[in-house]
Formats: C-alpha cells, sequence, structure tokens
C-alpha cells in the first residue's frame, strides 16, 4: 500500500550515514527536505523545484539499487553532465521515486553540488 515504510540510508556530505525512511511514492528530494527537520546535516537543495533544470539534486544511488531505478530522461541526462561529482551511478534525486524495491536503498550527497558550493545556500526544510 501507499503507507509502506521504505528504509534508506543517506550518506551526508561529510560522509556519515544515516538510516532514516520514507514511504511508497515519496520523491527522494522532497524526502529529504523533510527529513532536514531530524537531520540537519541531509542538505539536498533542489534549487529548481523537481523542474529538472538545476543538478543541486545530484545523488549518488549504491549500484544495486541504481540498476532497478527507471531509464532517466534527457532532460535528467542534460542536468547531470553538469553536476559536479558526478559518477557512473548519479542520478537527480528530484527524478527517483520511492518504491518498495528500493527498501534499503543508499543514497550519498556528494561532497557538493554547485549552487551549494558557489553561495552556500540551502533552502529551509519544507
Ligand atoms: Fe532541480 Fe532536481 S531539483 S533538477
Amino acid at each position: 500500500s501507499a503507507d509502506e515504510v521504505v528504509r534508506l540510508h543517506v550518506v551526508t556530505r561529510d560522509g556519515t550515514r544515516r538510516e532514516v525512511a520514507g514511504k511508497v511514492g515519496d520523491n527522494l528530494l522532497y524526502l529529504c527536505h523533510r527529513l532536514r527537520k531530524t537531520h540537519p546535516d541531509i542538505t539536498l537543495e533542489g534549487a529548481c523545484e523537481a523542474s529538472l533544470a538545476c543538478s543541486t539534486c545530484h545523488v549518488i544511488v549504491s549500484e544495486k539499487y541504481f540498476d532497478m531505478l527507471p531509464e532517466p530522461c534527457e532532460e535528467e541526462e542534460d542536468m547531470l553532465d553538469e553536476a559536479t561529482c558526478l559518477t557512473s551511478t548519479s542520478r537527480l534525486g528530484c527524478q527517483i521515486k520511492l518504491t518498495r524495491a528500493l527498501d534499503g536503498i543508499e543514497v550519498t550527497l556528494p561532497p557538493y553540488s554547485r549552487n551549494y558550493y558557489v553561495d552556500g545556500h540551502v533552502p529551509e526544510p519544507h
């Protein structure tokens, strides 16, 4: 059901591994915004509000789970090209929707993302 809990691990920008939880259907970006209330070091920005016009929601997905995600659309590929710290398992967090199968997923926040690095701005949690 939609209320099903999905456990995840978020590795923060300083390398701390946080065990947190979301629900089936959650958008990873907005989940991270909510999680900032209890975990201030989960700083996934999302400057363009999930409109595929930035790369500040860049996350690195653990390989096993990366392979389970639907293919990125062309706009996501283009934005990822702009991302700092790009890896072969990079995705935009705002394009990841939690499913039952993703239970246990690990996502790493790269050491910095472009806007975060330039102006240090992190929006308040939603
Ligand atoms: Fe800008 Fe995801 S929030 S592309």
